[in-house]
């Protein structure tokens, strides 16, 4: 492996310049690196200032880094020179697997040996696009939200031949440049955040196919509900809450039954032991300590900073 540390990183290299790829461009820049990025379209290097310039605004009012600079930012006219004296390198072209397969193992042909590749796949396990690659071990996923200059999380997970020290090394160097990283132990297809989002999408498509709901009714059903809390407590403790004092117990024992339910057209887990426990003792370990009327406390105070944020404080409505 490199021999380079997460934190001693200055170079950072993008492939792939679009939404995603331009993305991560406006944020390494922002956290300080310097930036080569390569994108084989013919109008990249104009549409990829464009978007890093008008994500520069936000970027200021979040605190850049010292030295942080759009004049930091190459662009490259090859593959291999883009890559070639990078310390990590962030893939972010179409999501096609064959495409993905070859680029990676040109990208690993090219990049300095031990520098980890990081693909910014939406679902793609490792495993599947690391075959033809000849040192598919620094090869993982990286996977960011969009835009990935603002949504802090990014999830990172290896194939089956990926190195464990890379997917540590990408972790870790993810938390140094600025974003919330989880580490996942398994190839979920999806990941985490894309299966929670999925699910939801596939139920609010459900419900507009039927008639049941319209578009506008299920976005406003999130942004004046639920979409208010999960901006800064998850879907677990904002249903602890649901069960008073009694926490996520009293939340299972008194709406498990509901999980048998039409409420979902997704099939319910069976809601057994292991996992009621699982679910209670989750919760207790993320509220690390803070009682049921602090995590209160805390829920209400973050809704009324989302509302003052979003221009709402004045009676919570659009
Ligand atoms: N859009 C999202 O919300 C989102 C979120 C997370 C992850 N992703 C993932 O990020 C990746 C990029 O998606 P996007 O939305 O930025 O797509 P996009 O179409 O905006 O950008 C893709 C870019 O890749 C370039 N490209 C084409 N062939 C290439 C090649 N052989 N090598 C390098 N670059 C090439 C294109 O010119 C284009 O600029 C995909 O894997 C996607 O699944 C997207």
């Amino acid at each position: 492996m490199t021999t380079t540390t997460p934190e001693e990183v200055r170079r950072v290299a993008c492939i792939g310049a679009g939404v995603i790829g331009g993305g991560w461009v406006a944020h390494f820049l922002a956290r300080g690196y310097d930036v080569t990025a390569w994108d084989p379209a013919p109008d990249a290097e104009v549409k990829l200032r464009r978007l890093v310039d008008a994500a520069w605004p936000a970027l200021i009012e979040l605190g850049l880094a010292d030295g942080a600079s759009r004049d930091r930012l190459t662009v490259a006219a090859t593959l291999e020179e883009a890559v070639a004296d990078a310390q990590f390198v962030q893939e972010s072209a179409p999501e096609k697997l064959e495409l993905k397969r070859d680029l990676l193992a040109d990208l690993d042909a090219a990049t300095p040996a031990g520098v980890v590749i990081a693909s910014s796949t939406s679902g793609y396990p490792m495993t599947d696009m690391q075959t033809t690659a000849a040192t598919p071990g620094r090869l993982v996923v990286g996977h960011p939200f969009n835009p990935p200059y603002l949504i802090p999380l990014v999830e990172v997970v290896g194939g089956e031949r990926t190195d464990a020290e890379a997917v540590a090394w990408a972790s870790r160097f993810y938390d140094v440049a600025g974003k919330s990283v989880i580490t996942m132990r398994s190839e979920v297809p999806g990941f985490i955040a894309n299966r929670l989002q999925e699910a939801l999408w596939r139920e609010a498509l459900h419900m507009v196919a039927n008639g049941e709901a319209t578009v506008q009714e299920i976005d406003d059903s999130i942004t004046e509900g639920p979409g208010l809390r999960w901006a800064f407590m998850g879907p677990m403790l904002t249903f602890a809450l649901a069960g008073g004092e009694g926490g996520m117990a009293h939340m299972l024992d008194h709406f498990g039954p509901s999980l048998k339910s039409p409420w979902t057209r997704l099939e319910a887990p069976e809601l057994d032991k292991k996992l009621y426990d699982a679910v209670v003792a989750g919760c207790d370990e993320e509220a690390n300590g803070r009682t049921i009327a602090d995590l209160v406390a805390e829920r209400d105070q973050g809704v009324i900073d989302v509302l003052r944020a979003t221009g709402r404080l004045n009676g919570g409505k659009k």
